[in-house]
């Protein structure tokens, strides 16, 4: 079997549309915008790259974004005031401060600062409570993307067996909740593997859906993977290729050209689920200007 390939960009598109619409209604019938502030401390290139694209996004979406962008010796101190008069800020219904933050600064401590109810990243322990018991809050916008993006594809996950390999915070834990959970999205019997899980391959074989949120290329090889199986990666691992532009291409987790021959459904990378984290970021905004006008 040849999969088709989920093109993670033209489903986002269409959310972004959807989201644009949205805006205008909301800001036609009650004047209000929704902002997002985004705070990036330092120049690592990735995460400067991730914040670009988080506010061109809010751009042509028509959220107001404000950008802070603080240098690396920022104190913590300084973070925690920026983020307490941003919780105050009536403009502003989300905040995003990207990490990783410098090693001088408790991303704990700032993540636990971040008003519960303009946490569009979905990080605050409050929010995270609020998923684990199926009440309404903002869930985090990778692994929610994930869900949407499979929604949207049409691929059923009631009673599904699905295999989430990786336990990170932001992306395994959360998504394995997510599938637990009753209702459209939810509904599946989880697995959750990782570093010490003994035979991988085992359990992935059994999987009608596995998703690979390891952080580590060909994780998950076609030998891995049943006959028509879906295949979600949510790796982004950057590879050294002295023939690429900048000396290095970017690739997930999963050996797609192999396995792509084996599944039904796969997701690439880039172009699968990277663009759905910024569009569910965009929602998460919009929700949280709807909720507090
Ligand atoms: N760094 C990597 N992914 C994320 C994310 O989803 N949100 C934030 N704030 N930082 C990140």
């Amino acid at each position: 079997m040849t999969a088709r390939i989920i093109d993670g960009k033209q489903v986002s598109a269409a959310i972004r549309a959807e989201l644009q619409a949205e805006v205008a209604a909301l800001k036609a019938a009650t004047g209000v915008v929704p902002g997002l502030a985004v705070v990036l401390v330092g120049s690592d290139p990735a995460s400067t790259s991730y914040v670009t694209a988080k506010e061109k996004a809010c751009h042509e979406v028509g959220i107001f974004s404000d950008d802070n962008r603080l240098p690396a010796e920022t104190s913590e101190a300084e973070l925690l005031a920026l983020i307490a008069r941003l919780n105050k800020d009536d403009r502003i219904h989300g905040i995003l401060v990207q990490l990783p933050l410098p090693k001088h600064i408790s991303e704990a401590k700032v993540i636990m600062a971040i008003d519960p109810d303009k946490d569009v990243d979905g990080f605050h322990p409050v929010n995270v409570g609020r998923m684990v018991i199926g009440e309404d809050g903002f869930l985090p916008c990778t692994p929610h993307g994930v869900l949407v993006l499979l929604e949207r594809c049409g691929v059923e996950l009631d009673g599904a067996e699905v295999v989430v390999v990786g336990r990170s915070n932001i992306v395994g834990k959360p998504l394995a909740n997510m599938l637990i959970q009753k209702g459209r999205r939810g509904n599946a019997t989880v697995t959750v593997c990782h570093t010490r899980t003994r035979n991988l391959a085992e359990h992935t074989r059994r999987a009608d859906v596995v998703i690979a949120a390891a952080g580590r290329p060909g994780t998950i090889t076609a030998d891995m993977v049943r006959d028509g199986a879906v295949v979600i990666d949510v790796g982004v691992n950057r590879v050294t290729d002295p023939s690429a532009a900048r000396g290095y291409r970017l690739v997930g987790d999963v050996d797609f050209a192999a396995v792509k021959e084996k599944a039904s459904l796969i997701t690439p990378v880039p172009g699968g689920v990277g663009p759905m984290t910024i569009t569910m970021l965009l929602h998460n905004t919009v929700a949280a200007a709807k909720r507090r006008r």
